[in-house]
């Protein structure tokens, strides 16, 4: 199997990512299919475009995606999750800040306290592949959020994780917990490059071994509710 990645940037800001891990007869296609959507994409032109092909070596891990739901609201899952307000607080502030972190920030789910010391790079969730094995389709957009949803709340200390896209115009967020992925409708405005990925988790948790697990490890999300 290769791990396939795709990213755009311009002028070194990034524009779109996308990956996969797949059969050597389907890289073909695959790349084709990034280029596309690397190439021509909302938040800007592009000038520069990467495609990254890697043979996996390292064993493949599995997990069932989580299943999906609408019509909760933020503050009812954040309760449910033992995520308390004041780091919510402190976790939307990393969201509308300034800084475009490259990657999620990992805060205490008590007290909102940073704990992971990326800085302005924050933590990636990489090396994955999503299959739908379900007969509902979901958009690309979709796959890649509830594959990255799927691998981070794979922890016994993880409580939740807010994302809110940095796409123009996609205002729809979520919040996933070990127990299901939330959609969240209207989380921003629109033409805002506001956005973020913020894990709350029990302070007791190893982080170096959670960061190695979240960028390194291969993994397969299967998606069949
Ligand atoms: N956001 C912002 N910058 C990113 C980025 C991202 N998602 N991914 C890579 N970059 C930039 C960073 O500058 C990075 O340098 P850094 O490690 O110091 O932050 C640089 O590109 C090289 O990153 P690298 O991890 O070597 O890139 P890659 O080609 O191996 O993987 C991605 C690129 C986009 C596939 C991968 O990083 C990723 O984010 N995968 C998650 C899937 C995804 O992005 N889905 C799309 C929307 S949710």
């Amino acid at each position: 199997m290769y791990s396939v990645k795709m990213r755009s940037s311009q002028n070194t800001s990034h524009i779109s990512g996308a990956e996969t891990i797949c059969d050597m007869k389907d890289i073909e296609k695959t790349i084709q299919n990034y280029f596309k959507k690397g190439f021509f994409h909302e938040n800007g032109e592009v000038d520069f475009l990467n495609l990254k092909i890697e043979k996996v070596t390292q064993p493949i891990q599995t997990f069932n995606a989580l299943n999906i739901y609408e019509n909760h609201t933020l503050n009812t899952l954040i309760q449910q999750s033992g995520v308390s307000h004041a780091a919510l607080t402190k976790g939307r502030h990393y969201i509308q800040n300034e800084i475009n972190y490259r990657g999620a920030i990992i805060l205490c789910a008590k007290t909102g306290r940073r704990l992971d010391s990326t800085k302005e790079r924050g933590v990636r969730v990489t090396h994955f592949a999503f299959e739908n094995h379900s007969t509902s389709a979901l958009s690309e957009r979709v796959q890649d959020a509830l594959a990255i949803a799927t691998c981070i709340s794979h922890h016994s200390h993880v409580k939740g994780e807010l994302c809110i896209s940095d796409d123009l115009s996609y205002t729809t967020g979520y919040y996933a917990t070990p127990l299901g992925y939330h959609r969240l409708h209207h989380m921003k405005a629109t033409n805002s490059r506001e956005g973020g990925r913020i894990i709350f988790v029990d302070d007791s948790i190893h982080l170096d071994s959670y960061i190695a697990f979240l960028e390194k490890t291969p993994k397969r999300i299967i998606y069949n509710p």
